[in-house]
């Protein structure tokens, strides 16, 4: 092992709990020295690190103790306190080694938002996963072939199970997760309609993702336009979004309809109390089902999925934009993009 000896490198901390949306007053942009792996750890330089709506959640006091419970079990700690580097997805290449698994030059990501916002991660290799980056670039490593894409995959294939000729909305739907969401559906012979902000999103998903209806929420009633584009209710609804988006979308489930609760992201900067439910009783005279599905749940089987993505990605089969916002500096400008809505597919920082 070579010695790394990097003695400024630059690491975002939580300096306090956000109350609502994130402000640059909430973070802290420390420099400080890299320490060296031990046995079994590599030092990854990141190149590029995921800014989801999670990393929101993680940055909550205490407030979502079952996350606490999965630390227990699993191991991964997930929420951030005040002072503790940001939890994030990184992708980068290993400069120093203690692993005979991933030797200096390896490609690897993180499996659970160890990477972290900064420049270099001492991480134990049970921590990673190899990347080849000869299939795809880095950033695909990080949304379609990452965590993102693995959401979409298995929250459609393995939760809402589409049957060929269902009809399935997704929200969020030109977003990193729903926009992978929907050409799943569509590959599996759906009909899908897809909700989003704008008319730029609604002509994409319907001009490049092929999704048989966009609704423009901004631009239209959400319940009337749903009445329209599936007048048979819908068969699926796949939920990036919850509180009143969900609850109109419950009024207009079919018959034995499957819900499929992915994100809640309308929530998430919520001070006040939480939405309530107006329509849930759809769920009792529609004989709906309502599942939710974590990401952690599937990664004994992530081999599966980014086998399946790669395929369609190197067949072209599947689009996956990707929004790169340069320099870690930008950090705090970057982790509000995704409440205000304004990029299409999957949105990250450029480390190096
Ligand atoms: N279950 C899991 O393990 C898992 C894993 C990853 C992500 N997720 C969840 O999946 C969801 C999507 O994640 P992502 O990575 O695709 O996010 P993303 O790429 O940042 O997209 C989020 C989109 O949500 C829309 N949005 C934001 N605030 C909204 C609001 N108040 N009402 C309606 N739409 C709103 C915006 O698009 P518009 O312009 O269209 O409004 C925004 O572009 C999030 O809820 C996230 O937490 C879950």
């Amino acid at each position: 092992m070579e010695s790394t000896m990097i003695n400024a490198a630059r690491q975002w901390r939580l300096k306090s709990h956000p109350h609502g949306l994130p402000v640059a007053e909430n973070f802290e942009l420390v420099t400080e020295a890299v320490r060296e792996p031990r046995d079994g750890e590599v030092v990854m330089r990141l190149h590029y690190v995921s800014i989801d709506p999670g990393l929101r959640l993680f940055m909550n006091p205490t407030s979502h103790s079952e996350w606490e419970d999965r630390n227990e079990e699993g191991g991964r700690a997930v929420l951030v306190g005040e002072g503790e580097p940001i939890k994030a997805w990184g992708v980068g290449e290993v400069i120093a080694s203690r692993s005979q698994r991933f030797p200096i030059g390896t490609f690897v990501r993180d499996i659970a938002a160890t990477a972290s916002v900064q420049e270099y991660a001492c991480l134990h290799e049970d921590e990673l996963l190899a990347v080849q980056a000869d299939v795809a670039p880095l950033p695909a490593h990080l949304g379609i072939l990452g965590m993102t894409g693995l959401t979409a995959y298995f929250g459609m294939i393995k939760v809402a199970k589409p049957r060929a000729g269902d009809t399935v909305v997704v929200s969020g739907a030109a977003g990193a997760v729903g926009s992978i969401a929907v050409q799943i559906a569509k590959m599996m012979g759906c009909r899908v309609v897809g909700i989003a902000g704008g008319p730029l999103k609604c002509t994409w998903l319907r001009d490049e993702l092929g999704v048989d209806v966009a609704i423009d929420y901004k631009a239209r009633n959400l319940g009337a336009a749903l009445r329209e584009a599936c007048p048979d209710g819908m068969d699926i609804y796949f939920d990036n979004v919850g509180g009143e988006m969900l609850d109109t979308c419950l009024a207009n489930l079919a018959q034995r309809a499957r819900i499929v609760s992915c994100g809640a992201i309308a929530e998430y900067n919520r001070t006040g109390a939480p939405y309530a439910l107006a329509n849930w009783f759809a769920i009792m005279s529609k004989l709906a089902t309502w599942t939710a599905f974590n990401y952690f749940d599937y990664l004994p089987q992530s081999s599966e999925g980014i086998a399946a993505l790669t395929e369609w990605l190197q067949q072209g089969l599947i689009k996956a934009p990707e929004r790169i916002v340069e320099g870690i500096e930008n950090f705090p400008a970057a982790m509000v993009m995704p409440f205000s809505g304004d990029h299409v597919g999957k949105l990250m920082l450029k480390v190096v």
